[in-house]
């Protein structure tokens, strides 16, 4: 029986917000390792800081928006190359730069593990399109946010916690315009392509490995159902 298709998108701020960074990679490598033993797994990895600081640093330069994505994107795929370190014999040791080698390389019980691709985006909409390169699947959004709230909770108490949502409704809370290192809840191409792809997303704190290996296994979980339909 074929796998169903889970592909994550982990943000950099979960990879390395640095605290304990290589022990929490661990922990994920092996919990991805068990998960794709019943689905088809597939990373996509953000910058986190490094981008930050990178897009920053680039802007005061004079840099234009695409060399300042150009610069995100590398961190992206030293971030990807730091999973695929972890994963072992189980990943790619060299990170793929688009989502068509991606899709090739990706096989029941392997997890392929990629950055971004090109500018214009973030590595959100690399995740739905590395989805629709492999014909569907849902994609997890692991963020440093346990949900999708009304506002940032972490700035505003009364924010409202949202635990379903549909993909329309998600269009509306996220930016329209994309700049090089500006972060929204999720890419608004992302919305975009999921929406027209019927791609589910569902959003779920990436430092809580019990809650993120029950989204990838399907089973309930805390966090936010977006459905495309
Ligand atoms: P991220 O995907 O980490 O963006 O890429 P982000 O919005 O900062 O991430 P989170 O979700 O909040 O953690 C970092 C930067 O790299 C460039 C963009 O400038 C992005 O802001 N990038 C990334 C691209 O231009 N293309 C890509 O495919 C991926």
């Amino acid at each position: 029986m074929t796998q169903e298709v889970v592909v994550i998108s982990i943000g950099g701020s979960i990879l390395i917000p640095d605290q304990n960074d290589s022990v929490y990679i661990g922990k994920l490598a092996e919990m991805l390792k068990k998960a794709s033993e019943k689905v088809r797994v597939a990373v996509v990895c953000g910058g986190g800081k490094i981008a930050r600081y990178y897009t920053v640093t680039g802007r005061e330069l004079g840099g234009t928006e695409y060399q300042l994505d150009m610069l995100g994107i590398g961190t992206t795929r030293l971030n990807a190359g730091l999973l695929a370190l972890a994963l072992g014999d189980r990943s790619n040791p060299d990170i793929p730069t688009d989502v068509k080698t991606a899709a090739e390389r990706s096989k029941d019980g392997f997890i392929t593990v990629m950055g971004g691709t090109e500018p214009g985006h973030t590595t959100d909409a690399v995740a739905t399109m590395l989805a629709k390169e492999l014909g569907g699947g849902r994609v997890i959004n692991a963020t440093a946010v346990d949900a999708v709230y009304s506002d940032d909770p972490r700035k505003n108490p009364d924010a409202v916690k949202y635990s379903k949502l549909t993909i329309k409704e998600l269009g509306n809370l996220v930016y329209k315009d994309h700049g090089a290192g500006k972060s929204s809840v999720f890419d608004p191409l992302g919305v975009e392509i999921a929406e027209k792809e019927k791609i589910d997303i569902q959003m779920v704190d990436g430092r809580n490995l019990e809650e993120l290996e029950k989204a990838i296994l399907g089973l309930p979980f805390d966090g936010t159902y977006i459905s495309s339909q």
